[in-house]
């Protein structure tokens, strides 16, 4: 075998190899790129600013910071119970003696606008006054 013709095999087995190796590579990525994620990020700041703009008419009983009010405090409660309780609401479900408050509250979201609602009161935080 001359020098050239082993050059080229070489060459043709290491192709083989990597070609043979890209699925492992691609498969190994353990989470979105970059990019992916910064988009998810950038949607999930849209649905916030959204679910805060919802939260307006929510504040006129629960507070500006979910302090409470004609409605119990909803700040420290965890997203998944928020949502919980208003999917609870939006299935007409009685669960204190104020429930038909909350019917129609929640009657036109979707689940979507009830999971990013949770998720913004969820965030809420009370303010320091000084
Ligand atoms: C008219 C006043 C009023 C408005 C407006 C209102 N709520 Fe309520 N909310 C209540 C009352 C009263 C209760 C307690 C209901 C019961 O007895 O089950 C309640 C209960 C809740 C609960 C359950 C709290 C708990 O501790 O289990 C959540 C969550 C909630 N409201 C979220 C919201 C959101 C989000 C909005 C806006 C889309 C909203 N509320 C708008 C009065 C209101």
């Amino acid at each position: 075998m001359n020098k050239q013709k082993s050059f080229v095999l070489i060459g043709f087995a290491l192709l083989c190899f990597a070609l043979a190796l890209w699925p492992v590579v691609v498969m190994a990525e353990p989470c979105p790129t970059h990019e992916v994620e910064l988009v998810c990020h950038v949607e999930e700041d849209r649905a916030l600013d959204r679910a805060a703009a919802q939260y307006r008419t929510c504040a006129t009983c629960h507070g500006q910071m979910g302090e409470g009010g004609i409605g119990p405090a909803l700040i420290g409660r965890p997203p998944e119970y928020l949502y919980m309780r208003l999917t609870q609401y939006k299935q007409r479900e009685t669960v204190g003696a104020m429930s038909s408050l909350m019917w129609s509250q929640v009657t036109t979201y979707h689940e979507d606008d009830l999971r990013m609602l949770a998720e913004y009161v969820s965030r809420l935080r009370p303010t320091l006054v000084d």
